[in-house]
Protein backbone atom coordinates (compact mmCIF):
# COMPACT_ATOMS: atom_id res chain seq x y z
CA UNK A 1 0.00 0.00 0.00
CA UNK A 2 1.28 3.64 -0.87
CA UNK A 3 1.58 5.84 1.85
CA UNK A 4 -1.31 8.12 0.75
CA UNK A 5 -3.44 5.11 0.46
CA UNK A 6 -2.46 4.14 3.96
CA UNK A 7 -3.44 7.42 4.98
CA UNK A 8 -6.99 7.32 3.34
CA UNK A 9 -7.31 3.43 4.75
CA UNK A 10 -6.62 4.83 8.34
CA UNK A 11 -9.02 7.28 8.40
CA UNK A 12 -11.94 5.53 6.97
CA UNK A 13 -13.78 4.40 9.60
CA UNK A 14 -16.09 1.46 8.41
CA UNK A 15 -15.83 -1.41 10.07
CA UNK A 16 -14.38 0.07 13.27
CA UNK A 17 -16.26 -0.14 16.80
CA UNK A 18 -17.64 2.65 18.72
CA UNK A 19 -18.97 2.98 22.06
CA UNK A 20 -20.64 6.11 22.62
CA UNK A 21 -23.07 7.08 25.88
CA UNK A 22 -25.68 9.66 25.89
CA UNK A 23 -26.86 7.87 22.53
CA UNK A 24 -30.74 8.88 23.45
CA UNK A 25 -29.82 12.29 23.76
CA UNK A 26 -29.73 15.42 21.24
CA UNK A 27 -25.94 15.52 20.27
CA UNK A 28 -25.86 11.53 20.26
CA UNK A 29 -28.65 10.72 17.91
CA UNK A 30 -26.83 13.18 15.69
CA UNK A 31 -23.74 11.71 16.36
CA UNK A 32 -24.89 7.97 16.13
CA UNK A 33 -26.42 8.55 12.82
CA UNK A 34 -23.11 9.91 11.42
CA UNK A 35 -20.93 6.81 12.89
CA UNK A 36 -23.80 4.70 11.09
CA UNK A 37 -23.53 6.46 8.07
CA UNK A 38 -19.55 5.93 8.15
CA UNK A 39 -20.25 2.49 8.41
CA UNK A 40 -19.06 1.82 12.45
CA UNK A 41 -20.11 -0.65 14.27
CA UNK A 42 -21.85 0.89 17.45
CA UNK A 43 -22.40 0.17 20.61
CA UNK A 44 -25.66 2.74 21.36
CA UNK A 45 -25.80 3.41 25.19
CA UNK A 46 -28.45 5.17 26.81
CA UNK A 47 -29.86 5.65 30.56
CA UNK A 48 -33.53 5.76 30.51
CA UNK A 49 -34.75 6.56 26.90
CA UNK A 50 -34.64 3.19 25.40
CA UNK A 51 -36.61 3.98 22.42
CA UNK A 52 -34.17 6.05 21.05
CA UNK A 53 -31.08 4.15 21.25
CA UNK A 54 -33.43 1.43 19.79
CA UNK A 55 -34.30 3.38 16.83
CA UNK A 56 -30.05 3.79 15.93
CA UNK A 57 -30.21 0.23 15.72
CA UNK A 58 -32.78 -0.16 13.49
CA UNK A 59 -31.38 2.58 11.31
CA UNK A 60 -27.99 0.77 11.46
CA UNK A 61 -29.64 -2.77 10.69
CA UNK A 62 -31.12 -0.87 7.53
CA UNK A 63 -28.12 0.31 6.45
CA UNK A 64 -26.33 -3.21 7.24
CA UNK A 65 -24.28 -1.94 10.29
CA UNK A 66 -23.63 -4.11 13.42
CA UNK A 67 -25.17 -2.30 16.27
CA UNK A 68 -26.66 -2.78 19.60
CA UNK A 69 -28.37 -0.83 22.04
CA UNK A 70 -26.76 -1.08 25.82
CA UNK A 71 -28.97 0.44 29.28
CA UNK A 72 -26.75 1.79 32.02
CA UNK A 73 -26.68 4.33 34.74
CA UNK A 74 -23.33 5.95 34.50
CA UNK A 75 -23.69 7.30 37.94
CA UNK A 76 -22.93 3.80 39.16
CA UNK A 77 -19.80 3.09 39.62
CA UNK A 78 -19.77 -0.30 38.34
CA UNK A 79 -21.64 0.51 34.96
CA UNK A 80 -19.10 1.60 33.09
CA UNK A 81 -16.97 -1.86 33.14
CA UNK A 82 -20.13 -3.89 32.48
CA UNK A 83 -20.85 -1.33 29.34
CA UNK A 84 -17.22 -2.16 27.92
CA UNK A 85 -17.45 -6.06 28.89
CA UNK A 86 -21.19 -5.75 26.64
CA UNK A 87 -19.94 -4.23 23.91
CA UNK A 88 -16.91 -6.50 23.67
CA UNK A 89 -19.46 -9.31 23.59
CA UNK A 90 -21.23 -7.97 21.07
CA UNK A 91 -19.10 -5.97 18.30
CA UNK A 92 -15.66 -6.55 19.45
CA UNK A 93 -12.85 -4.50 21.63
CA UNK A 94 -13.49 -0.82 21.14
CA UNK A 95 -11.62 1.02 18.48
CA UNK A 96 -13.86 4.36 19.17
CA UNK A 97 -14.75 5.56 23.15
CA UNK A 98 -17.15 8.41 23.09
CA UNK A 99 -18.14 9.38 26.37
CA UNK A 100 -21.26 11.86 25.52
CA UNK A 101 -23.83 11.18 28.50
CA UNK A 102 -23.88 14.25 30.63
CA UNK A 103 -25.84 15.33 33.73
CA UNK A 104 -26.75 18.92 33.95
CA UNK A 105 -28.97 20.54 36.86
CA UNK A 106 -29.25 23.82 36.97
CA UNK A 107 -28.85 25.47 40.36
CA UNK A 108 -27.07 28.31 42.13
CA UNK A 109 -24.41 28.03 43.56
CA UNK A 110 -25.90 28.26 46.87
CA UNK A 111 -28.30 25.31 45.78
CA UNK A 112 -25.69 22.65 44.93
CA UNK A 113 -26.29 19.95 47.57
CA UNK A 114 -24.43 16.84 47.80
CA UNK A 115 -26.06 14.75 46.21
CA UNK A 116 -26.34 17.27 42.82
CA UNK A 117 -22.33 17.58 43.35
CA UNK A 118 -21.83 13.86 43.34
CA UNK A 119 -24.34 12.66 40.57
CA UNK A 120 -22.79 15.07 38.28
CA UNK A 121 -19.36 14.38 39.29
CA UNK A 122 -20.02 10.79 38.75
CA UNK A 123 -21.61 11.00 35.30
CA UNK A 124 -19.69 13.43 33.66
CA UNK A 125 -16.15 12.65 35.37
CA UNK A 126 -15.95 9.30 37.00
CA UNK A 127 -17.99 7.56 34.05
CA UNK A 128 -15.54 8.98 31.35
CA UNK A 129 -13.02 7.90 33.18
CA UNK A 130 -13.70 4.43 34.20
CA UNK A 131 -14.75 4.26 30.76
CA UNK A 132 -11.48 5.20 29.47
CA UNK A 133 -9.61 2.67 31.92
CA UNK A 134 -11.58 0.39 30.42
CA UNK A 135 -10.32 0.20 26.83
CA UNK A 136 -7.36 2.71 26.35
CA UNK A 137 -4.94 -0.14 27.39
CA UNK A 138 -6.57 -2.43 24.95
CA UNK A 139 -6.34 0.09 22.10
CA UNK A 140 -2.88 1.11 22.69
CA UNK A 141 -1.66 -3.06 22.33
CA UNK A 142 -3.72 -2.96 19.03
CA UNK A 143 -1.91 0.57 18.11
CA UNK A 144 -4.80 2.30 17.09
CA UNK A 145 -8.02 4.32 18.97
CA UNK A 146 -10.01 7.39 19.27
CA UNK A 147 -11.18 8.78 23.06
CA UNK A 148 -13.69 11.99 22.49
CA UNK A 149 -14.97 13.43 25.62
CA UNK A 150 -18.18 15.59 25.33
CA UNK A 151 -17.14 18.81 27.35
CA UNK A 152 -18.66 22.09 27.82
CA UNK A 153 -18.10 26.17 27.12
CA UNK A 154 -18.88 26.11 30.51
CA UNK A 155 -15.36 24.51 31.36
CA UNK A 156 -13.74 27.92 30.24
CA UNK A 157 -16.38 30.55 31.25
CA UNK A 158 -18.18 28.77 34.13
CA UNK A 159 -21.36 28.66 32.02
CA UNK A 160 -25.08 29.04 33.10
CA UNK A 161 -25.67 25.46 35.15
CA UNK A 162 -23.93 25.29 37.85
CA UNK A 163 -19.99 25.22 39.55
CA UNK A 164 -21.07 21.40 39.76
CA UNK A 165 -21.21 21.11 36.24
CA UNK A 166 -18.33 23.61 35.16
CA UNK A 167 -16.11 21.78 37.32
CA UNK A 168 -16.88 18.28 36.26
CA UNK A 169 -16.35 19.42 32.06
CA UNK A 170 -13.55 21.11 33.38
CA UNK A 171 -12.31 17.78 34.96
CA UNK A 172 -12.43 16.19 31.50
CA UNK A 173 -9.32 18.64 30.07
CA UNK A 174 -7.25 17.63 32.58
CA UNK A 175 -8.24 13.95 32.38
CA UNK A 176 -7.55 14.10 28.51
CA UNK A 177 -3.93 15.71 28.87
CA UNK A 178 -3.17 12.97 31.26
CA UNK A 179 -4.23 10.02 29.05
CA UNK A 180 -3.09 11.82 25.68
CA UNK A 181 0.36 12.26 26.62
CA UNK A 182 0.74 8.67 27.23
CA UNK A 183 -0.43 6.99 24.43
CA UNK A 184 0.31 9.05 21.43
CA UNK A 185 2.80 6.84 20.44
CA UNK A 186 0.86 3.72 20.59
CA UNK A 187 -1.96 5.23 17.68
CA UNK A 188 -4.48 6.71 20.20
CA UNK A 189 -5.43 9.56 20.30
CA UNK A 190 -7.32 11.97 22.98
CA UNK A 191 -9.40 14.73 22.76
CA UNK A 192 -12.68 16.63 23.71
CA UNK A 193 -15.17 18.96 22.14
CA UNK A 194 -16.33 21.13 24.11
CA UNK A 195 -19.89 23.35 22.57
CA UNK A 196 -21.99 25.84 23.98
CA UNK A 197 -26.19 25.92 23.74
CA UNK A 198 -27.13 23.06 21.45
CA UNK A 199 -30.72 23.07 20.64
CA UNK A 200 -33.31 20.10 19.66
CA UNK A 201 -31.31 18.89 23.22
CA UNK A 202 -33.28 17.85 26.52
CA UNK A 203 -30.12 19.70 28.09
CA UNK A 204 -30.39 23.23 26.65
CA UNK A 205 -31.50 25.40 29.31
CA UNK A 206 -34.57 27.11 29.77
CA UNK A 207 -33.12 30.47 30.41
CA UNK A 208 -30.66 30.34 27.60
CA UNK A 209 -30.35 33.05 25.14
CA UNK A 210 -28.98 33.02 21.72
CA UNK A 211 -28.63 36.74 21.57
CA UNK A 212 -25.76 35.71 23.89
CA UNK A 213 -23.77 34.22 22.08
CA UNK A 214 -21.51 36.19 19.30
CA UNK A 215 -23.42 33.81 15.98
CA UNK A 216 -26.40 34.94 17.58
CA UNK A 217 -27.89 31.40 17.18
CA UNK A 218 -28.26 27.81 19.02
CA UNK A 219 -25.74 25.05 17.84
CA UNK A 220 -27.64 22.64 15.73
CA UNK A 221 -26.70 18.75 17.08
CA UNK A 222 -25.19 17.79 13.78
CA UNK A 223 -22.97 20.67 13.80
CA UNK A 224 -21.64 18.99 16.79
CA UNK A 225 -21.67 15.92 15.10
CA UNK A 226 -19.48 16.96 12.21
CA UNK A 227 -16.88 17.95 13.88
CA UNK A 228 -16.82 15.05 16.53
CA UNK A 229 -16.52 12.68 12.66
CA UNK A 230 -13.52 14.72 12.12
CA UNK A 231 -11.39 14.44 15.16
CA UNK A 232 -12.38 10.46 15.05
CA UNK A 233 -10.45 10.45 11.35
CA UNK A 234 -8.28 12.49 12.71
CA UNK A 235 -4.89 10.55 13.65
CA UNK A 236 -2.41 13.64 14.03
CA UNK A 237 -5.06 15.81 16.36
CA UNK A 238 -4.52 14.93 19.62
CA UNK A 239 -4.48 16.50 23.26
CA UNK A 240 -6.93 19.09 22.39
CA UNK A 241 -9.55 20.66 23.60
CA UNK A 242 -11.87 21.98 20.69
CA UNK A 243 -14.40 24.47 21.42
CA UNK A 244 -17.70 24.62 19.09
CA UNK A 245 -19.40 27.78 20.75
CA UNK A 246 -20.36 30.23 18.35
CA UNK A 247 -17.30 32.49 19.68
CA UNK A 248 -18.46 32.75 23.08
CA UNK A 249 -14.90 31.85 24.46
CA UNK A 250 -12.97 34.03 24.41
CA UNK A 251 -14.84 36.93 24.07
N1 LIG B 1 -27.01 20.72 24.86
C1 LIG B 1 -26.07 21.62 25.14
O1 LIG B 1 -26.31 22.82 25.05
C2 LIG B 1 -24.69 21.17 25.54
C3 LIG B 1 -23.67 22.14 25.65
C4 LIG B 1 -22.39 21.73 26.03
C5 LIG B 1 -22.13 20.41 26.28
N2 LIG B 1 -23.13 19.48 26.18
C6 LIG B 1 -22.80 18.09 26.49
O2 LIG B 1 -23.19 17.27 25.42
C7 LIG B 1 -23.41 15.94 25.90
C8 LIG B 1 -24.69 15.38 25.29
O3 LIG B 1 -25.81 16.05 25.86
P1 LIG B 1 -27.04 16.56 24.96
O4 LIG B 1 -26.80 17.96 24.67
O5 LIG B 1 -27.27 15.62 23.83
O6 LIG B 1 -28.22 16.52 26.04
P2 LIG B 1 -29.45 15.51 26.23
O7 LIG B 1 -30.33 15.54 25.04
O8 LIG B 1 -30.02 15.91 27.55
O9 LIG B 1 -28.75 14.08 26.36
C9 LIG B 1 -28.09 13.67 27.54
C10 LIG B 1 -27.71 12.21 27.36
O10 LIG B 1 -27.00 11.77 28.53
C11 LIG B 1 -27.60 10.57 29.00
N3 LIG B 1 -27.49 10.46 30.46
C12 LIG B 1 -27.75 11.41 31.39
N4 LIG B 1 -27.59 10.90 32.64
C13 LIG B 1 -27.21 9.60 32.47
C14 LIG B 1 -26.90 8.53 33.37
N5 LIG B 1 -26.95 8.70 34.71
N6 LIG B 1 -26.56 7.33 32.84
C15 LIG B 1 -26.51 7.15 31.50
N7 LIG B 1 -26.79 8.11 30.60
C16 LIG B 1 -27.14 9.32 31.09
C17 LIG B 1 -29.07 10.67 28.59
O11 LIG B 1 -29.62 9.35 28.56
P3 LIG B 1 -31.22 9.08 28.75
O12 LIG B 1 -31.93 10.25 28.10
O13 LIG B 1 -31.43 7.78 28.05
O14 LIG B 1 -31.47 8.99 30.22
C18 LIG B 1 -28.93 11.30 27.21
O15 LIG B 1 -28.64 10.31 26.27
C19 LIG B 1 -23.42 16.04 27.43
O16 LIG B 1 -22.20 15.57 27.96
C20 LIG B 1 -23.54 17.53 27.68
O17 LIG B 1 -22.99 17.89 28.93
C21 LIG B 1 -24.39 19.85 25.81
Amino acid sequence: MGESTQLEAHMDLAGRVALLTGASGGIGKALGRRLIEAGVSTAFAYGRNADEAERLVAEAKDAGVAAVALSADLADPEAPARLVGATVDALGPVDLLIPNAGHSEQRAYTEVDLETWERTLAVNLRAPFLLAQQVVPGMAERGYGRVLFMSSVAAFTGGIVGPHYAASKAGLHGLLHFLAARVAGQGVTVNAVAPALIEDTRMLPPSADPRGLPVGRFGRPEEVADLAMAVLRNGYLTNQVLSLDGGAYPR
